[in-house]
Parts: C-alpha cells; sequence; structure tokens
C-alpha cells in the first residue's frame, strides 16, 4: 500500500515566456519543479515521485531533484501534458507495482499547502476513486460562441475552479490511460493518449465518480509573469 506522485514538468511555459522551460524558473532561489516535488514529500504521505521533464533538460532536472535521493525519479516527458503523464505513471507503476493511491500535480502548483495535499490523499483512502481540491468561482463565468457572442451564463455558485495534486486510486487511473499493467510494453502508443485539461476529466469519461475536497489559494499554477510575481512575493522571507 503505497502513494506515487506523478509530476507533469515537461511544457515550454509558453505563457510564461521566460528563457528556460518554466518548470526551471527559479523563485527564493530553486526552481518551481523543486518547490512542487518538495511540497508532495514533506506532506508526509507520499511515497515515490516521478517528475516528467522536457526532453533536453532531464539531465538539469535529474541535478535539481538529487538532494531527495531514491524518492524522485525523472522521466522525459511528451509533446502534451497527457503524454507525460502517462509516461512518467508508466514509470511509478513500476518503481512502486503496489501503490493503491496515484496522485498528478503540475510542477507549475509549486506552493500548494502540504494540507491540500494530505486531504487528497485521505479522500482517496476513505474510498472515494477519484478526488480533486477545489475553489470557488468568485468571477461571473460567460459561456461563449466562436465569434465571442455570449451565449449563456452558468450559475455561478455550481462552479468551481479545480486545482492539483488530484487523486485516484491506482487501477482507476491506470485505466483512464490505458496502462494495462505496470510492465506492459504493448499498450497503447504514446501518439494515441486521450487529452484532457485534466486527468479527473478522464476519469469522468469511464463513469467514475469524482469527489471534490477544499483547495488553497497558494495552489494557484503559475502561468503568466503576474503570477510569477505572485509566486515571488508569497515566498519573500520563505526560501526554499
Ligand atoms: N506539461 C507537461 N508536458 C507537456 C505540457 C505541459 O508535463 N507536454 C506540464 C507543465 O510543465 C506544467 C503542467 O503540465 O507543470 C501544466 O501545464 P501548463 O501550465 O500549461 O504549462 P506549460 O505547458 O509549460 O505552459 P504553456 O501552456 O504556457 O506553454
Ligand atoms: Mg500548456
Amino acid at each position: 500500500m503505497s502513494v506515487i506522485a506523478v509530476v507533469p514538468a515537461a511544457g515550454r511555459g509558453e505563457r510564461l515566456g521566460a528563457q528556460v522551460p518554466k518548470a526551471l524558473v527559479e523563485v527564493a532561489g530553486e526552481p518551481l519543479l523543486v518547490h512542487a516535488v518538495h511540497g508532495l514529500l514533506a506532506a508526509g504521505c507520499v511515497d515515490h515521485v516521478v517528475v516528467a521533464a522536457p526532453a533536453a533538460e532531464v539531465e538539469v532536472v535529474t541535478m535539481a531533484v538529487r538532494r531527495f535521493e531514491a524518492r524522485v525519479s525523472v522521466v522525459v516527458g511528451g509533446a502534451e501534458r497527457g503524454d507525460s503523464v502517462r509516461l512518467a505513471l508508466r514509470a511509478g507503476l513500476r518503481t512502486l507495482p503496489d501503490a493503491d493511491v496515484v496522485l498528478v500535480h503540475d510542477a507549475a502548483r509549486a506552493f500548494t499547502p502540504v494540507e491540500v495535499v494530505r486531504s487528497v490523499v485521505d479522500a482517496v483512502r476513505a474510498g472515494s476513486a477519484a478526488v480533486v481540491p477545489v475553489l470557488p468561482v468568485s468571477d461571473t463565468v460567460k459561456q461563449v460562441d466562436e465569434t465571442g457572442r455570449v451565449v449563456a451564463t452558468p450559475e455561478r455558485a455550481a462552479l468551481r475552479i479545480v486545482q492539483t495534486p488530484q487523486a485516484f486510486a491506482a487501477a482507476v487511473l491506470r485505466r483512464a490511460y490505458d496502462i494495462l499493467a505496470a510492465d506492459d510494453e504493448s499498450a497503447s502508443p504514446v501518439a494515441s493518449v486521450p487529452q484532457a485539461t485534466d486527468d479527473a476529466g478522464l476519469v469522468e469519461r469511464l463513469g467514475v465518480p469524482v469527489r471534490t475536497v477544499p483547495g488553497h489559494a497558494h495552489a494557484f499554477k503559475v502561468t503568466t509573469p503576474f503570477d510569477l510575481a505572485l509566486a515571488d512575493a508569497l515566498l519573500v522571507g520563505h526560501p526554499a
């Protein structure tokens, strides 16, 4: 009975526009992905972390996580986030085939408090197959058509912003990503990974109920330079 965390960190960070891939951008002297991995391990309930790194940065990422020793491994990520998750998930299940809980956590949500990590793991341990941390929506949200014309105003009270880590019973996430067995070399090629903007979205398509737990403002995703400024402000006086 163990917990694996998969950390997709292989994106380019185009919206951030830094000189290096986003996961390697430093805040308080440490790359975002190191903050993210540190937070997962500091929760005390994660046994192994697999980071999906940009192909050109595997060595740099491996060096960056060296201090965590055997608790963290690094794989080459894929073209889309879903590809990166699938590759890291497969590696994690090879390392810990008996894992019963899998977390998927964006490197870009580097400042997620340990309480959020613990609460998604606890919810899966308590019997939920899939759990996502959420926040209420404070802005009104409009649905628009391709020309930008408003077609609907969904009731705000029923909407939630979704964060990570998202936690799953290992068998459920394995099924969502079509990974039949930890050592399955013949599973469908990476190019056929189903795409969704979050992992729970894939699980929903299987008809598996997804539960929510309270997220946290500090679990915001670093996407733009504004978010990076926010991250710097958050960590002033709190170096990693
Ligand atoms: N990610 C990944 N592999 C990809 C694309 C994204 O592992 N092929 C990861 C990112 O590194 C990030 C997380 O998925 O930690 C969420 O993606 P996002 O915030 O969109 O990051 P980027 O894709 O890097 O940013 P952008 O879309 O602005 O290029
Ligand atoms: Mg992206």
